[in-house]
């Protein structure tokens, strides 16, 4: 089995993230070894927890650990407090303590709302991830953002609080539906378009390889995302700067997802704001020649969109863009790219072009 540990270097919350097919039956023994608790909740959505709760659970029986599973239902609209206090007390009726810990598994959304949970209850318990969407293995479940949505907004309550260990099996990609794959795959491309270059053409060079799920190639792939993850989150936990810049795609993308009601899917969202993002940057001279039409040509390799779907105004996304978490003092920030692989943060990007650009006026040399 092709097997990669990647280190978090965080101080005392330092984690393992560690990758390949056929993980899941070696959480229970890694969290035996690594003394993390005593008894394991595995909080998991109605439908992944169906496919995979009893594997985990097996696997922690095995190992000489104690774990039951907990159910809600799923898709974002349980990313809520109520979902939280359902789950936080039905940990207390079973007498969870501070010895005791937590597994998400599942997507983004499980992620956040059992990361959140762990942070909270009793002040704090161990949880660790085992992420089974795309969106989520190269992304949300690595770099302790845990948190829930509120009626005015996506990820309104959260805190910062780190996993002890994330556990990454390539097989559960196969029960993905495609559109969550391909969403994740603009999450993926975003390493290579923002941080890394070489990333970059090696997505170009294996697109085969990646859309047949051949697990060797997906778990090299994975790696990456999680070791460019990983060096981002130990130079800025907290996003007070470098980390921002793991936010490319998202000013547009969280406008447009917003706009769809949520209905889009988040990487579809992502794909459309970074070549917004890379139209924005050449036309206010940040970004090179070239730039728009490198990550367009890589995201419709991967099937993904890159211009604003019709039904969405100009307006609309403006008004969007106006309530973004990412604005400071009323000044909306872009991350915009410099080359491929390189990307600048600035709040200077100018009302007319955004017009511009939103409404497919910008056409790339
Ligand atoms: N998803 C961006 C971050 O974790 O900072």
């Amino acid at each position: 089995m092709d097997r990669h540990t990647i280190h978090v270097g965080l101080g005392e919350r330092s984690y393992p993230i560690t990758i390949g097919q056929g993980i899941l039956a070696q959480v229970g023994p890694a969290l035996k070894a690594a003394h993390v608790a005593n008894r394991y909740a595995i909080i998991s959505d109605d439908q992944v927890g169906t496919l995979y709760g009893e594997e985990i659970l097996a696997s922690l029986e095995e190992s000489g650990l104690r774990g039951e599973l907990l159910l809600f239902a799923h898709g974002e609209a349980s990313k809520h407090l109520d979902t939280v206090g359902h789950l936080a007390r039905q940990l207390a009726q079973r007498g969870f303590d501070r010895s005791d810990g937590l597994i998400a598994l599942g997507g983004g959304v499980c992620g956040d709302i059992t990361g959140f949970l762990a942070a909270i209850y009793m002040r704090g318990i161990p949880f660790v991830q085992v992420p089974t969407s795309l969106l989520a293995q190269v992304d949300s479940s690595v770099g302790g953002k845990t948190g829930v949505d509120l009626p005015e907004g996506k990820n309104l309550i959260g805190a910062f609080y780190q996993p002890r260990a994330v556990f990454i099996d390539t097989k559960v990609l196969s029960t993905l539906a495609p559109e969550e794959f391909l969403g994740g795959m603009a999450e993926v491309i975003k390493y290579g378009a923002g941080i890394d270059a070489e990333f970059f053409q090696w997505l170009a060079d294996h697109h085969r390889a990646i859309l047949n799920l051949t697990s060797s190639t997906l778990a090299t792939m994975i790696r990456r995302c999680c070791e460019l993850k990983a060096s981002v989150v130990e130079q800025d936990e907290r996003e007070g700067g470098v980390r921002r810049i793991l936010n490319f795609g998202h000013t547009v993308g969280h406008a447009v997802e917003a706009a769809s009601g949520y209905r889009l899917n988040h990487g579809f969202a992502v794909a459309i704001g970074m070549v917004a993002a890379a139209q924005l940057g050449e036309r206010g001279g940040y970004t090179d020649p070239g730039v728009v039409k490198a990550i367009t040509g890589l995201l419709q390799l991967y099937e993904l969109p890159t211009v604003l779907p019709a039904e969405f105004t100009p307006d609309t996304i403006r008004g969007y863009l106006r309530t973004d978490k990412k604005n400071v003092a009323g000044r909306l920030h872009f991350v915009l790219p410099v080359a491929v692989g390189k990307v600048v943060v600035t709040d200077r990007v100018i009302e007319a072009d955004i017009d511009v650009v939103l409404t497919g006026g910008y056409h790339e040399n």
